[in-house]
């Protein structure tokens, strides 16, 4: 996904703008640019391909201003290419504009300035912004007031960055919908759309609201809100470091992630438990009566995020005994609704920043339901407009494909699920304290889960070569094997699905050939029996099966040709030890594979456009 940032000060912008791209690289783009000023010429580069390509121009040709902004662009409207690269440029070469976001109505406004005489040269929804700039220039007393102009035409999602030779010491930034940051510095200051961009220079920041607009100058920064009143705003005091955002000496930022899941999770559980074996959920202020008032729960998010809603889902259902829907983000508003102010939509979104997400949230609160938002990211988007916010503490996630931000909304959803039980009285006071003490124990589960990543690795070398995979599972364990199926597809490329195991033998059993892997997740006491049978369905056929397990690995030897067995846990709680080796198998056969797994093709890691 696109990635912007800004500066103004006393180093070298092309230094800070090409620093904090790189640090957005993860985000997933195809090209990059840099616009700065210098001597009252504003000057542009731009280029397809990776961000080395436009340094090695750089380096023949480098900018010298202090100002500057720079974007990488995944791109939407218009193929990757030099020219629909960003920043765009008027045809005057004296205004300079990087967007992150979709603008809707570019098509009317396209005509309307192409009817005035504008040129356009690229096929981008963005170039109609740098134009109508330009055109409300012509009479406005000053780039701000222009910028404003042209901003009230446009409908859609936009973080936007303009820097201008009529106004060379000032950048403006504005956002609706798109994330959108600006760092406080010395004699210097940036603006980003994601805050490790910055991280190297400042930990001061703050988070720019819809319809704000900030005029960012190398001393001061001054926000307006969207009637053009100046705004006093808090700031942010940034606690993680780059570190937490580098790899650490890990090869990849998957493996990092994966690894880093005993820690995520503990930070994520255990500051919510007290001495007694109580659940501290402080960020959640449903009381007593508002929950005998919920009649159920909407669990509304997308990919990874949306898996955990599955999970999610069976643990709410099964242990508070509240009706429990989820619903995919980008269908949820095209879906018939059954939602109203006694309906309880949880959001969960390890960014806080998906437009589909974020889309359905609009719409829940319309319908004056309360919204409880489970995210990552401190003051995302997704936060700022919930009722109650559960934050996932699992630091910055960088790696494309999701882990430790699944894992701990596991833990999120147990937590959750065992505090609904207790308010509703689904569980005694006694029960409540002994599942809590099980919690407890799940950060320690998860590190010896780790070990298993050696056997995963043998797995890999086995799948390789596979043209697809199948995973399979009942009831929590079919919720895994979806996640298991994302992760394994997203970064091998090797064609995955997963099914509940009973479904098999009405259709898909028909794929099954000759070494297919078959990967079964088999944690569930009351399945298993079940599981095993349909685990020997496939075997029969040929299949090479795997079976992830937490059961005595010498009773189900004979099923299956490769037995990864994580620890015994709760019942309820096992998905989150028997996703490990899933995300392992996948992380390994992608490396197998020599595929860029930090970076998936064609996948960017937070998606916000619709
Ligand atoms: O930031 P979000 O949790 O809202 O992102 C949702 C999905 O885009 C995300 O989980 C995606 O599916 C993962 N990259 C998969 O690993």
């Amino acid at each position: 996904m696109c990635g912007i940032v800004g500066y103004i000060g006393w180093q070298k912008a092309q230094d800070v703008v090409m620093n904090g791209l790189e640090k957005l690289e993860y985000r997933g783009y195809d090209s990059s640019g840099i616009a700065t000023i210098f001597n009252g010429q504003l000057k542009l580069s731009k280029y397809k391909g990776r961000l080395s390509v436009l340094s090695k121009h750089l380096e023949e040709d480098p900018h010298q201003g202090h100002v500057g902004i720079g974007h990488t662009r995944w791109a939407t409207h218009g193929q990757p290419s030099d020219v629909n690269s960003h920043p765009h440029i008027n045809e005057s070469n004296s205004v300079a504009v990087i967007h992150n976001g979709i603008i809707e109505n570019y098509r009317e406004l396209k005509k309307e300035l192409i009817d005035e005489g504008y040129i356009f040269k690229s096929q981008t929804d963005t170039e109609v912004v740098v134009h109508m700039i330009d055109k409300y220039l012509k009479t406005s007393v000053d780039i701000l007031s222009a910028v404003n102009m042209a901003v009230s035409r446009l409908r859609g999602a936009y973080a936007l960055g303009i820097i201008s030779k009529a106004d060379p010491d000032k950048i403006i930034a504005v956002r609706k919908e798109s994330p959108l940051i600006v760092g406080i510095g010395d004699g210097e200051n940036f603006f980003a759309s994601d805050i490790p961009a910055i991280l190297e220079y400042t930990r001061e920041i703050y988070y720019v609201d819809n319809d704000e607009t900030a005029v960012i100058s190398k001393d001061d920064i001054i926000f307006y809100d969207k009637d053009k009143n100046i705004i006093k705003k808090d700031k942010f005091t940034i606690t993680w470091d780059m570190d937490a955002a580098t790899k650490g000496g890990y090869p990849h930022f998957m493996l990092k992630e994966i690894n880093e899941q005993p820690k995520a999770v503990a930070d994520t559980i255990l500051r919510r438990i007290d001495e007694n074996n109580n659940l501290i959920l402080d960020d959640i202020r449903i009381d007593d009566t508002q929950i005998q008032n919920i009649n159920d729960i909407y669990i509304v998010a997308c990919g990874t995020a949306y898996n955990a809603g599955l999970i999610g889902k069976y643990v709410i259902e099964n242990i508070a005994n509240i009706r429990v829907r989820v619903d995919i983000a980008s269908e949820f508003r095209y879906n018939k609704q059954f939602i109203n102010d006694k309906t309880l939509v949880i959001l969960v979104s390890q960014s806080g920043e998906t437009a589909d997400t974020l889309a359905a949230q609009k719409l829940a609160k319309a319908k004056g339901c309360r919204i409880l938002s489970i995210t990552n990211v401190v003051g995302s988007s997704v936060a700022r407009n919930s009722d109650d916010v559960f934050y996932t503490l699992a630091g910055p996630e960088i790696a494309v494909a999701s882990t430790k931000a699944y894992t701990t909304m596991l833990a999120a959803f147990y937590m959750i699920g065992i505090e609904l039980a207790k308010l509703k009285r689904e569980i005694s006071i006694n029960e409540y304290h002994k599942i809590v003490e099980l919690l407890k124990k799940l950060p320690q589960k998860v590190e010896e889960t780790l070990k298993t990543e050696e056997k995963c690795i043998e797995i890999a070398e086995k799948i390789k070569n596979a043209k697809s995979a199948f995973y399979i599972g009942r009831g929590l364990d079919d919720s895994v094997g979806k996640e298991g199926a994302l992760k394994l597809k997203e970064i091998s490329y090797i064609y995955t699905e997963s099914f509940a195991a009973g479904e098999l033998k009405h259709g898909t059993i028909a794929l099954i050939e000759e070494n297919t892997p078959v990967i079964a997740v088999l944690t569930q006491d009351k399945l298993l029996e079940k599981t095993i049978s349909n685990i020997q369905e496939v075997k029969a056929r040929g299949a090479y099966t795997i079976i992830i397990t937490d059961k005595d690995s010498n009773d189900i030897a004979n099923y299956a040709d490769d037995i990864v067995v994580v620890p015994k846990v709760y019942d309820l709680f096992s998905s989150i030890l028997a996703v490990i080796p899933a995300q392992f198998i996948a992380y390994h056969t992608s490396i197998k594979k020599g595929n860029d797994v930090d970076k998936p093709r064609n996948l960017a890691k937070s998606v916000t456009v619709e």
